[in-house]
């Protein structure tokens, strides 16, 4: 690997060229659904688990819910016309399937008024010269099907279930969708649904969070039949849409990087590669490798499920493009040589925001688990390119929260040179990785567009280039981030 110039260096004309021609979709924006959407009862839409969960008492924090959120599903002219002024050239956006079918089974009825909806938006999109990304499940099942038989626990109906909502999908915009998502961060809907407890439906061993639940095994359960039901879509997409359409298709595993607490401590070392192995290698070894990694087999035994000779035949090999989320790192302290405890699903290790000496890996921001460092992004990028044999990667989530942003009031609030100071450094590390180390990035998409929903953190904790004005009739308002990280994408771009 090349040396690293220092950080906020501007790239050299060689560099900007070297980058021009790999990244191809600068300055784009998503938002989830049910992040933006709200509109969770109109036009024959169901509830999914988020609407369940977020109606729990205790569940988030400000006790808010995904009801109105940004009003987006009323709004997708505006959105666009928003996307267009912000010179944004890719959308990524996430489709309810309790929208296209309420009931979620293979066989219940399909809502032709919610794939309508995103048919329109995606036309639109195209009108407005915006590349549109689609992810299919962004942790909202419907709730029917949690119910029925228990969600992706149940591998056997949850598989055909998701293959027939894809499928619709794939008629109805495979002629215009270049990239599709299957699953967006699967290691949070096993880990933070199934043993966390803090992400629907919410089930957990630790009897404090929920009376069910039994976290030695449902998030590898639940790993396992998102893994199997990735597989299956993608080899459908291949035999069925893919010949007629063209597309790529991917799956999104989330990931921070870490270094050791200890440097000099080689049980601190072997902790960071186990972290990596939990939180991506989980589900990237199967789609690359063919199966589990070893430290995974080794810690869970069997209750790591096995796969059978075609459910890995679907999987391995699956992926068009890595899709990567990355926000931050953490420092890494072993547990070993202690046992992991049954209910462990990081790898026997404890990730922590200061190393042995105290130092701060990042500075601190609204979210309880973020705090930024831009060198672990050229790093993991590195990781993940070296242990994948150089996959395509499409960047699809990186940003930040700012640490007090939601007690500040507009026009105040715009001026978020925090984001701002995180996406330079965050590019700049992803120009590096591609330019000098040979990462072969060929798009990357910030998060987020706007203010948006947080999941249990409600609406206080705030990751938007546009301030959304909940309050008053949720205009969207540009930040300075907005405006920045366009001009950041076009210093690495060269003019293309
Ligand atoms: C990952 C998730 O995909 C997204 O929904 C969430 O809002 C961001 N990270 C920030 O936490």
């Amino acid at each position: 690997m090349a040396t690293r110039p220092a950080l906020h260096s501007a790239p050299s004309d060689e560099q900007a060229q070297q980058v021009a021609k790999m990244i191809l979709k600068p300055n784009t924006a998503e938002a989830g659904l049910s992040q933006i959407e709200g509109a969770i009862d109109e036009d024959g839409r169901l509830p999914s688990i988020w609407d369940t969960f977020a109606n729990t008492p205790g569940k988030i924090s400000d006790g808010t819910d995904g009801r109105v959120a940004c009003d987006s599903y009323h709004r997708t002219a505006e959105d666009i016309a928003l996307l267009k002024s912000l010179g944004a050239k890719a959308y990524r956006f996430s489709i309810a399937w309790p929208r296209i079918i309420p009931l979620g089974g293979r066989d219940d009825p399909v809502n032709q008024v919610g794939v309508d909806h995103y048919v329109k938006f995606v036309d639109d999109l195209l009108e407005a010269g915006i590349v549109p990304v689609v992810t299919l499940y962004h942790w909202d099942l419907p709730d029917n099907l949690d119910k029925k038989y228990g969600g992706v626990l149940n591998k056997q109906e949850f598989v055909p279930d998701f293959l027939r909502y894809a499928r619709v999908m794939f008629e109805a915009l495979g002629s215009k969708v270049p990239y599709w998502i299957t699953f967006n961060e699967p290691f949070c809907t096993s880990g933070l649904g199934y043993a966390v407890g803090k992400h629907a439906p919410g089930r957990s061993s630790d009897r404090t969070v929920n009376p069910v639940g039994d976290s030695s095994t449902e998030p590898w359960l639940a790993g396992h039949s998102l893994l199997c039901a990735h597989g299956a879509t993608v080899k459908m997409f291949r035999e069925e849409f893919k010949p007629k359409y063209g597309g790529e298709i991917g799956i999104t595993l989330n990931g921070d990087y870490g270094y050791p607490w200890d440097a000099n401590n080689p049980e601190d070392m072997a902790a960071v590669e186990r972290k990596l192995e939990f939180a991506i290698s989980w589900f990237a070894d199967p789609i690359y490798h063919g199966q589990y990694p070893d430290s995974m087999r080794a810690q869970l035994g069997d209750r790591l499920p096995t796969f059978t000779d075609d459910e890995i035949a679907n999987i391995k090999g699956s992926n068009d493009f890595y899709g990567m989320n990355h926000y931050c790192s953490h420092f890494i302290k072993s547990w070993a040589p202690k046992p992991a405890p049954i209910t462990d699903i990081e790898g026997n290790l404890e990730c922590l925001f200061f190393d042995k000496n105290g130092t701060p890996v990042g500075k601190e921001t609204q979210s309880p688990w973020l705090r930024p460092n831009a060198p672990g992004f050229r790093k993991l990028l590195n990781w993940i390119s070296d242990r994948y044999n150089h996959p395509k990667i499409l960047v699809t989530e990186f940003g930040t929260s700012i640490k007090g942003e939601n007690d500040l009031k507009y026009p105040e609030i715009l001026d978020d040179e925090f984001r701002c100071d995180y996406f330079r450094t965050y590019i700049q590390a992803m120009a590096e990785a591609v330019a000098q180390d040979g990462v072969n990035v060929f798009g990357a998409l910030c998060w987020s567009l706007m203010d948006n929903y947080e999941w249990s953190e409600g609406y206080e904790t705030r990751f938007g280039v546009c301030y959304v004005d909940y309050e008053g009739g949720q205009k969207r308002f540009p930040k300075k981030s907005a405006t920045d990280t366009k001009e950041i994408f076009e210093q690495y771009m060269g003019k293309v």
